[in-house]
């Protein structure tokens, strides 16, 4: 049996505008809750038993994966009454491992979407017998991310969490958030309270002198935590580009899910997907974006890189460019909204009321 935690939970989610009474991991990428794919790369890698430990919106993913049979795998849930930082969840939920002592626990991030070979970060973990190994890969700016200098032999020299000088920017690796723990360790992170691994538990294993292992891959890696990496991680799933065994249908420049009426003449390119019951007009050209179920996108209108939530509308000719629209919100005709734009749940934009190009 091989076992793995995933980290769902946290303060919140920066996709809020879109997702009111969803939390980001169930918003749909490539036309499936975005956990679907981390749980079904799991399964992949031989992982059957997963606890997803959680804290912010929890009701909404036991109705949706159950006991997670129809994965092929068994899922539990546990809920934090406050968030505990990602290494006090860890620990909140030992008491449901199965596995032995020295047994490797896989850990994951929630929000990373990444073609990691799983079975080769097990392999390392144990050829080296190390206490922790960790996925690490390499970034142009890492200063948003844990930074994790490692020796010749791959040995993790320093864990430094969001460096904040120059100085401490002393590598391109960083932390990918995918670990996996020796059963053990898990035991001593302290309980019943708020612990982050990132500057807490891995920085007080390093000082005592425990075995942190890294192994760089540079497979494909994301993580989807703003509007603009969801949108493009899902038209990578759709592309082919990230791995994934839950796309529901073949790769290819476009995703359109059952139901879902696309004109003719429709231009859906770059990994677009167009979710069930979705309605996309005559004349119009979308682009590298979430189209999310019962959505209504009217003649002439023109999308690019962005999501359009739930039953939302956007009306003829507008044109949107890397845009967040709510789910219900209404966009009116000839609206042009850009750069990280977002329109709130149910909101609605009155025709014409919005451009950033001058007047004609
Ligand atoms: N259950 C639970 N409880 N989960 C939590 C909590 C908590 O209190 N806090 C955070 N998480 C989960 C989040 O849902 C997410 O899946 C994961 O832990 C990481 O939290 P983020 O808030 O997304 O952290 P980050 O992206 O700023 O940084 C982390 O990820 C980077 C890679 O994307 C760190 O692990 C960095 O070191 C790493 O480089
Ligand atoms: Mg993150």
């Amino acid at each position: 049996m091989t076992e793995a935690i995933l980290l769902v939970g946290g303060k919140g989610t920066r996709l809020r505008p879109l997702t009111v009474n969803t939390p980001k991991p169930m918003v749909r990428a490539a036309g499936v809750p975005f956990l679907t794919h981390q749980l079904a790369r799991a399964r992949a890698a031989g992982v059957d038993h997963i606890v997803l430990a959680t804290s912010y919106l929890a009701e909404v993913f036991e109705p949706h994966f159950g006991d997670g049979s129809a994965l092929g795998l068994h899922i539990e849930y546990v809920t934090e009454k406050e968030p505990l930082g990602t290494g006090g969840a860890i620990r909140n939920v030992s008491s449901r491992l199965h596995s032995a002592p020295d047994d490797p626990i896989l850990v994951f991030n929630g929000d990373i979407l990444t073609g990691l070979d799983i079975a080769a970060l097990v392999a390392t973990h144990q050829q080296t017998n190390a206490d922790v190994s960790l996925h690490l890969t390499k970034v142009p700016d890492p200063r948003a991310y844990g930074l994790v200098p490692t020796d010749e032999t791959g040995r993790v020299q320093a864990f430094l969490e969001k460096p904040q000088t120059p100085e401490e920017i002393v590598t391109d690796q960083i932390n990918a958030g995918a670990y996996v723990f020796r059963r053990s360790l898990i035991d001593t992170i302290p309980a019943g309270r708020p612990v982050s691994v990132e500057r807490e538990t891995f920085p007080d294993l390093l000082a005592t002198g425990a075995h942190l292992q890294g192994m760089v891959d540079s497979t494909y890696w994301l993580d989807l935590g703003t509007p603009a990496a969801f949108v493009r991680g899902s038209a990578d799933l759709v592309l082919g580009r990230a791995p994934s065994p839950a796309v529901p249908g073949r790769c290819g420049d476009r995703l359109i899910l059952p139901t879902a009426t696309v004109a003719p003449d429709a231009k859906l390119t770059a990994g677009t997907v167009v979710g069930e019951g979705a309605f996309i007009a005559e004349g119009t050209r979308i682009s590298g974006s979430v189209i999310l179920p019962n959505a209504v996108i009217e003649p002439g209108a023109v999308i690019t890189d962005s999501l359009i939530g739930t039953a939302a509308r956007v009306g003829e000719r507008s044109v949107l460019t890397d845009t967040v629209i709510g789910d219900g919100a209404v966009v009116g005709a000839d609206n042009e909204l850009r750069d990280g734009a977002r329109v709130w749940c149910d909101a609605m934009i009155p025709p014409g009321a919005v451009r950033f190009s001058s007047d004609q």
